[in-house]
């Protein structure tokens, strides 16, 4: 047996909801571009969710259904009211997405119903949750959701209960559905794994969150935000990544393990941080990110990914840098839960070996002898 170090390239099981093809990114057959184009964030979720564009009907009852179920339990509130304030904001996530399962009547029911109903609960309440403890960690109270707004309207009022503008909900929308899936992901994964073993959907997506966590995941965006930060202006840029590259660290934001001719995603948010910077004054951000991928990409020829660029839109809209891994959940959470419904539909333990590298045909030896 020998391993294959990171999974790299094993194809590890079928599915029919996303799929990267010669570096085209599609969710059920439709290419991301298209989506980015046309979509709302809310078709995509049913596009996930069911394989195919809701029609106009099926559209109006899904967005009813969201925001309905977008308030949470007054117990859950009150539990993020107690959370250390300084705690980081996924952490608190992961906490708060587990302790929605203590209140939600459905935890254990494993039809397809229910798990259906909880994946609409997940995704609309995610951002309440994130948006809750936003405002509590800095003694603000929660605002609660409006049921008639979209996903991305809701969570941009629920931060500041101020009605937030067009162009910010479209930008918002448009990042939202930019990350909504990606096949087989690292979190995607872990919850299907965690599911496989036919536990509750509230055990795999606090797999998942606790797995988009890490920097080399999900947490790359709030990295990049630090790294712009601390590069501060545009001429740091080459003196600071000239070291990080001559001491072979890493830069937050390029590379991918599938994408190695650069990620669909990142063009898009490109062009928004483009805009987007102008608009608040801080077209510092979109120039210094520039010149980092001008030198990241000519000399490692590593491109952006999801993560880089995403940085500076998200700050432009004035969003908090410790924010951006939560917002990634909150869209993601789309992606997970139709993961975990296909996973449960055709069920197989995932159970993979090991290449043992330890040592062999040792003996117990009584303690006072070791
Ligand atoms: N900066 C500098 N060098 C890099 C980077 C980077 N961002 N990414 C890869 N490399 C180098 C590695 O050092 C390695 O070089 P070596 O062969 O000389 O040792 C080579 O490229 C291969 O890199 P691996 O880490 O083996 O590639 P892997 O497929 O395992 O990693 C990953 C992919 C984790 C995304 C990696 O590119 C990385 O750490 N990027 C930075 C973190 C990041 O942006 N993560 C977000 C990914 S997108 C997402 O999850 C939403």
């Amino acid at each position: 047996m020998t391993a294959t170090r990171g999974l790299e390239g094993v194809v590890a099981a079928q599915s029919s909801i996303c799929s990267i093809v010669d570096g085209v990114l599609s969710y059920g057959g439709i290419n991301i571009d298209e989506l980015a184009e046309n979509a709302t964030f809310e078709e995509v979720v049913y596009l996930l969710w069911h394989g195919a564009l809701p029609k106009r009907d099926q559209l109006e009852a899904l967005k009813k259904q969201l925001g309905e179920n977008a308030a949470v339990p007054k117990e859950v509130i009150d539990s993020i009211r107690t959370y250390p304030k300084g705690v980081h904001p996924m952490a608190a996530l992961r906490t708060a997405v587990s302790s929605l399962a203590l209140y939600d009547q459905e935890a254990q029911d494993m039809s397809p119903e229910a798990n259906y109903r909880k994946s609409i609960r997940l995704v609309a309440q995610t951002p309440t949750l994130v948006a809750a403890f936003a405002r509590i960690r800095k003694g603000l109270e929660p605002v609660a959701p409006n049921p008639s707004y979209s996903i991305a309207k809701n969570f941009l009022y629920m931060l500041t209960g101020e009605e937030p503008s067009e162009t910010a909900v479209k930008a918002f929308d448009v990042a939202l559905i930019l990350h909504a899936d990606h096949e087989f992901n690292a979190s995607t994964f872990s919850a299907r794994v965690t599911v496989a073993t036919l536990t509750d959907i509230y055990s795999g997506i606090v797999s998942a969150i606790g797995t988009l966590k890490g920097p080399l995941h999900g947490g790359a965006n709030e990295a990049v935000a630090a790294m712009l930060a601390e590069i501060g202006t545009i001429d740091n840029v080459e003196s600071y990544i000239r070291k990080k590259l001559d001491n072979k660290e890493k830069i937050m934001g390029f590379g991918h393990r599938v994408y190695k001719d650069g990620d669909p995603r990142a063009k898009w948010l490109k062009q928004m941080s483009k805009e987007l910077t102008a608009q608040v004054g801080r077209s510092d951000l979109y120039e210094m990110s520039v010149k980092i991928e001008e030198m990241v990409t000519g000399e490692k020829g590593l491109k952006p990914n999801v993560d880089f660029y995403s940085a500076s839109v998200y700050t432009s809209l004035g969003l908090e840098s410790d924010l951006f891994t939560p917002i990634f959940a909150i869209s993601r959470m789309s992606g997970w839960t139709a993961h975990i419904m296909e996973q449960y539909e055709n069920n197989r333990l995932i159970r993979p070996r090991a290449d043992y590298t330890g040592p062999v045909n040792r003996h117990y030896v009584p303690i006072d002898q070791r």
